[in-house]
Formats: C-alpha cells, structure tokens, sequence
C-alpha cells in the first residue's frame, strides 16, 4: 500500500521518541512491502522558534495532504513566557480544529509485563484494566466563546465557556458507542450534571443516541466520581466517553494507573480528514536529549494508525506484540524500570522492538 504519513516531532523529548517510531515505520514497511512517504513539519516550540508561530500554515498544508499524522510532543520552560496565543500546546489545539479531529481515543490497559509498575494494589490491578477514554476533543471549554482576561469596573476577572451543540455530543456518542459495540459493549458516560447545564443536556443527547445501541449498556457517572472509581475499581470500566476537559483529565489518571504515563498511545479522528497519532504524554523536558524517554506510548500510536487509518490489523498487531515481547524480555526505560529488568535508552528501546517484530 502506498501512505503518506507526515510527522511532527515538536518539543522535549519529541524527536527522540520519533525517531524510535520512524524506525519501525521502516521495519514495517520492508516486511509487509508497504510504501510510506514520509514528511516533517514544524509544530509547538520549534516552530516558534523558526517562524514566530506555533503552527505555521505550511505545516497545516502538509497534514492535509498526508494520509495520517504522527506527532511527538509540545511544549517546555524555554517558551512558558511567550506570549499566551503564540504558546506551544496552541499548535497543537489548532491542528486538531483544522483536521476536524473530534474523537481522542485513549486506550489504557496493562501491560502483562508491567504489572508491578502500576502504582495501584496489586488486588486492584489482577481484577484487570483495559478501558478506552473517547473524549471529545475540539468542542467544549477548550474552545467556547466568550473567553478572556479582562477588568471590569476596577477588578480583573476571567472567564471561559463550557458549550456543546446537539451535534457535537451526537457525533462523539456515536463514535463511543461504535467502539463499544466492538469491545465489552459498556459504555460509561462522565459528566457534572448535578451541577451544570451542559453536562444536563450531554447527557439528554448521549441517551437518546443510546436508543441506536439497545444492544450497549449506557451508565452515567459525575466526574468526581469517576476520578475515584478509576483508582478504586478501574475493572468496572469499558469506554468512557466524555468532553474534552474531564477526558484531559481522566485520560492521565487512566494512563499512570496502568503502570506509566510513558507506555499509552492516542488517535485523534475526524470524519474525513488524516488521523492524528500521538503519545498521550507530554514533552518531559526534564530528560530531554538525555535518550532516556520511553519511546513505547509513540510506537504503540503507530500501530493505532496502521489500525485506525490504514485498516491494517496484521501490521497493528506485528507492532503491539513486538512491545509486548520486549517487554517479557525484562527490557525496560527509566519509567518503567523494577529490579531484575534491563536497563535501556529510548533508542536501545526502538532497536528492540524493530528487532521483534
Ligand atoms: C493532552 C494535552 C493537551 C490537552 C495540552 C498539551 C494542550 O494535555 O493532549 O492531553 O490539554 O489536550
Ligand atoms: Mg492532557
């Protein structure tokens, strides 16, 4: 198959982790004689640096000519005091509103291998976790208007506005409901409905929607109390859909309790447009250049493209065994590491895994 992927390597340990994952992009494409095209464009810090912009316009050409995009992370300190429309993570929220990509799938299970990294009681963790988040990604608080910083009669307030449309909810519920429907059929819905109108009405329309799915089983719960439910009894949980701020935020907690932030991949789809693929960590500048971060999570998002945008499953899954072999092989990164486990860099850790697969 011919594809053309463009990649963004961003900030922090960005090129690092890329450059693990272009490796087996490599790997795949000589074994299953595939033809990958591949590209780069400037995202996040780099691309202020270079062109006073977080997201220049020939960056947005290049995803929209490709057929999926790989991004590596953005952000850091060296560009915390710019100003705040030009910071870095606004790269990022723009290129997800130009490609349309609403749906943020976030997979956490854990690894076999990797039980003993979780932070959670072992109890808690052999009763099983493997959920996914689908969190809406380009509507809510993130982008509502009005916003702003502003002084009135003599005192500075801000503001920011939680709002979806009927459309907004319906199209993310069905993308949920969809992905349900091909795993454990149960799908939980986090909201705040005790408190807020948008939360009422997300949750009117995610249950009318439901009436397409009588064969999935709708739950709703405050965010609250999901934020406790994951770290008490994560087993309960198959999909969870939810708005963009509340999955920013149980997309985390749902990641480190697998084991490490450093291991979960992420797709952000849209309807028509390139999928976008990336690590759900951020740019850890703390060990950037170090060769030290755990390339995985961004080698893992390979594998939800091939699945997501190429319908490859037989390349998906060449890549999550390969991680899951090197994995029982005791080699591990920094993040992951337990006594009895070999030591190894971000790209002793790509060579591994190309070598597996
Ligand atoms: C994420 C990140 C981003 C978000 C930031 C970097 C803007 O935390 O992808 O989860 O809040 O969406
Ligand atoms: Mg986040």
């Amino acid at each position: 198959m011919d594809m053309k992927i463009c990649i963004l390597p961003g900030d922090g340990i960005g090129p690092e982790i890329i450059a693990q994952a272009e490796k087996v992009l490599k790997k795949i494409s000589e074994k299953f004689s595939h033809n990958i095209d591949i590209e780069h464009g400037l995202i996040g810090g780099v691309a202020i640096d270079k062109t006073s912009v977080p997201l220049p316009d020939e960056t947005i050409e290049k995803c929209k000519a490709s057929d999926a995009v790989l991004l590596g992370a953005v952000g850091g300190p060296k560009w915390d005091n710019v100003s705040h429309e030009i910071r870095p993570e606004k790269g990022l929220l723009k290129i997800r509103k130009e490609l349309g990509l609403f749906a943020n799938i976030r997979p956490a299970k854990v690894f076999g291998p990797l039980k003993e990294a979780s932070c959670l009681k072992q109890e808690i963790v052999d009763r099983g976790i493997d959920l996914v988040v689908i969190r809406e990604l380009t509507g809510g608080i993130y982008f509502g208007e009005p916003r702003g910083i502003e002084e009135k009669q003599g005192e500075k307030l801000a503001y920011n506005t939680m709002v979806y449309t009927e459309k907004e909810i319906r199209r993310i519920a069905k993308v949920a409901f969809d992905i349900a429907r091909v795993r454990n059929k149960k799908i939980c819905s986090v909201d705040k409905a005790n408190v807020l109108e948008v939360s009422r009405f997300w949750r009117e329309v995610i249950e009318d929607e439901a009436k397409n799915y009588p064969d999935c089983e709708l739950t709703h719960m405050y965010v609250d109390n999901a934020a406790m439910q994951l770290v008490l009894n994560p087993s309960q949980f198959d999909v969870i859909v939810t708005s963009n701020l509340f999955g920013d935020i149980l997309s985390d907690e749902a990641a480190v309790i697998t084991g490490s932030i450093g291991m979960l991949p992420s797709a952000s789809l849209g309807e028509k447009n390139p999928g976008l693929f990336e690590p759900i960590h951020g740019s850890a500048p703390d060990i950037a250049g170090k060769d030290k971060a755990n390339p995985l999570a961004t080698i893992l998002s390979v594998a939800m493209m091939f699945r997501y945008t190429f319908s490859l499953e037989k390349e998906a899954d060449a890549i999550e065994n390969a991680v899951n072999l090197v994995l029982e092989q005791g080699y591990r990164t920094g993040d992951i590491f337990t006594s009895g486990c070999t030591l190894v860099s971000c790209s002793e850790m790509g060579d591994l895994v190309c070598s597996n697969i």
